[in-house]
C-alpha cells in the first residue's frame, strides 16, 4: 500500500507530462475543420528555435536555404514564437494589404514598452488611421520641400569635420546626420532650446533597445527605461511650453498639437504625442543612417558608377555656383542616376529584411494553416533577391530601375497601411548628402569585408573609410 502510494505522485507527474506534451503538440499541429496542414519547415531547438541562426547567419542564405528546401511559405521558430515566413510578392501583399485585417502588427513587449505603447507601429483601426494621416501630412513632398536648406545646413556642418579627420567611421557619422534631420522633422527649425539633452537620453534609449530585456539595476535595458521616462518628461515640458506660448510650433510636434485644436477631431493625449515623437525619431534615424552607409560602400565598390554619379552631381554644382545659390528641391528632382543608385541600395541592402505580423484568427494560405497567434513574416529581402523579379540579384545594378519593378516586388519601405511615411524624406536626405559628399571628397574603404547585424545588416565595423578632399576649381 505504502509503496503504491509513493509511486502515485510519479504517475501523476508522468500523466501531466504526457498531457502537457500533447497540448504543445496539438498547438503546433492543430488542423482546422478542413484538416489543413502547417507549412513545411523546421522549428529548430526547443524554445530558442532558429533564433540564433537567423541573427548570426547571412540573412540571404538563411532565407534562401529554407526557400529552396520548403518553398515560398515555411514555418520556423524565432524569439520564442512559432512563425511562418513567406517570400512571394502575392503572399506578402495578402498579409500587408488585401487581408491585412487578419494580421495585426506585433513587436516584443520589451520593445513596445521602450518606444511607447501608444506609438503608431503597434496599432490598427481608427487610432492608427488618425495618427498615420497626421504623420504622412508632415512628410509629404510639399511639406519636406521647405526643409531642403536646413537639411543642407546639417550636411555642411558635418562634412567639414571630416577634413581634419582622415579616417572616419561611416555608420556613426551617418547616425549623427540622420539624427539631426529627424530632430528637425519632429521639432522644426526653432529647436535649439527644445532639444537640449534629448540626444543623450535618446542614445541611452537606443543602446537599451538592442540589448537583452533584463530590467535589473544598471543593465542597458534598465538605463534605457529610465532614459525613456526622462525623455517623456522632457517632451511633456516642450508641449507645455509651446501651449503656454500660444503657438503650436513647427515639425511633426506642431502638426500633432494643431490637430488637437481642431474641433471634432480625435484628440491626442500628451503621452500619445510623446510616444509617437519618440517612435518617429526611432524609425527615421537608424534606418536612414544604415542606408547611407551601404550607399558609400556600394559606390566605392563600383568605381564606374561613382564616376557617373560624380559627373551628375558636378553638373548640378556648376549650375549652382554659376547662379550663386544653394541646392534646391528642383535640383534633387534632376538626379536620375543618383536616384536609381539609392533605389538599388535600398534593394541590395534591404535594411528591414522582414517585418512581423500576427494572425488574429486561423488563416488558410496556399492550402496551409497559419494558426491564430502565430507570427507571419513577409521576407522583403528574399523578394528583393529573387532572380525572377531582379535578374542577377547579387549584382549592384541601378540600371534595373530604368524600368519600374513589378507590383509588390520592391518593398524597402513596406506595403499597405503600415508602410513607411518617411520614404520621401529618407530619399531627399540621401540625395542632398550624396551631392555634397561626391563633390567634396573621395573615399577609400579600409578594414575588412563583411556584414554585421546590429540589428540591421551593416558593413563590418560600421565601414571605416579614409577620406580625401577633392580639388575644386
Ligand atoms: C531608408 C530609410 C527607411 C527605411 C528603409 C524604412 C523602412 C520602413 C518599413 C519597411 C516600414 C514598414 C514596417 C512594417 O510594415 O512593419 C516603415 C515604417 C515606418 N517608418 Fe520608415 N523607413 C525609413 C525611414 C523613415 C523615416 C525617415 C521616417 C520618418 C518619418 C520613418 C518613419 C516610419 C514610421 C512612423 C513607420 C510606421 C508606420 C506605421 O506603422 O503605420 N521611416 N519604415
Amino acid at each position: 500500500m505504502l509503496s503504491s502510494l509513493s509511486i502515485l505522485p510519479i504517475l501523476v507527474f508522468l500523466f501531466l507530462l504526457v498531457l502537457a506534451y500533447d497540448l504543445i503538440r496539438r498547438s503546433y499541429h492543430r488542423t482546422s475543420p478542413g484538416r489543413l496542414r502547417l507549412p513545411p519547415g523546421s522549428m529548430g531547438w526547443p524554445y530558442i528555435g532558429e533564433t540564433l541562426k537567423l541573427f548570426t547567419e547571412n540573412p540571404n542564405s538563411f532565407f534562401s536555404n529554407r526557400e529552396k528546401r520548403y518553398g515560398k511559405i515555411f514555418k520556423t521558430h524565432i524569439l520564442g514564437c512559432p512563425c511562418v515566413m513567406i517570400s512571394s510578392p502575392k503572399l506578402a501583399k495578402m498579409v500587408l494589404v488585401s487581408e491585412s485585417h487578419m494580421f495585426k502588427p506585433t513587436y516584443p513587449l520589451s520593445k513596445e514598452k521602450m518606444i511607447g505603447p501608444e506609438a503608431v507601429f503597434f496599432h490598427q483601426g481608427p487610432y492608427h488611421t488618425h495618427l498615420k494621416k497626421l504623420i504622412q501630412s508632415s512628410f509629404l513632398p510639399s511639406k519636406i520641400k521647405g526643409s531642403v536648406s536646413q537639411i543642407e545646413d546639417i550636411v555642411l556642418r558635418l562634412l567639414p569635420t571630416w577634413e581634419h579627420n582622415h579616417t572616419i567611421n561611416t555608420l556613426p557619422e551617418m547616425k549623427k546626420y540622420a539624427f539631426e534631420v529627424a530632430m528637425l522633422s519632429v521639432f522644426g527649425k526653432k529647436l535649439e532650446s527644445e532639444i537640449e539633452g534629448i540626444k543623450g537620453l535618446y542614445q541611452c534609449l537606443e543602446k537599451g533597445y538592442n540589448s537583452m530585456p533584463l530590467d535589473l539595476p544598471a543593465t542597458p535595458f534598465n538605463k534605457a527605461m529610465k532614459a525613456r521616462k526622462a525623455l517623456h518628461e522632457k517632451l511633456r515640458r516642450v508641449i507645455e511650453k509651446r501651449r503656454e506660448s500660444g503657438e503650436t510650433g513647427e515639425g511633426l510636434l506642431g502638426t500633432f498639437m494643431l490637430s488637437n485644436e481642431v474641433e471634432g477631431k480625435m484628440k491626442l493625449s500628451e503621452s500619445q504625442i510623446a510616444d509617437n515623437i519618440i517612435g518617429v525619431i526611432f524609425a527615421a534615424h537608424d534606418t536612414t543612417a544604415t542606408a547611407l552607409t551601404w550607399l558609400l560602400k556600394y559606390l566605392h565598390d563600383n568605381p564606374h558608377l561613382l564616376h557617373a554619379v560624380k559627373r551628375e552631381q558636378e553638373e548640378i554644382r556648376c549650375k549652382r555656383l554659376e547662379a550663386k545659390r544653394r541646392i534646391t528641391w528642383d535640383d534633387t528632382r534632376r538626379m536620375p542616376l543618383t536616384t536609381r543608385v539609392i533605389q538599388e541600395t535600398l534593394r541590395a541592402a534591404s535594411i528591414l529584411s522582414f517585418t512581423y505580423r500576427e494572425a488574429v484568427e486561423d488563416v488558410e494560405m496556399e492550402g496551409y494553416l497559419i494558426p491564430k497567434g502565430w507570427k507571419v513574416l513577409p521576407l522583403f529581402r528574399s523578394i528583393h533577391y529573387s532572380s525572377h523579379f531582379f535578374p542577377n540579384p547579387n549584382k549592384f545594378d541601378p540600371s534595373r530601375f530604368e524600368v519600374a519593378p513589378q507590383p509588390n516586388t520592391y518593398m524597402p519601405f513596406g506595403n499597405g497601411a503600415h508602410s513607411c511615411p518617411g520614404s520621401e524624406l529618407a530619399k531627399l536626405e540621401m540625395l542632398i548628402f550624396v551631392h555634397h559628399l561626391t563633390t567634396t571628397f573621395r573615399w577609400e574603404v579600409i578594414g575588412e569585408e563583411g556584414i554585421q547585424y546590429g540589428p540591421f545588416p551593416v558593413p563590418r565595423d560600421g565601414l571605416p573609410i579614409k577620406v580625401y578632399p577633392v580639388k575644386k576649381d
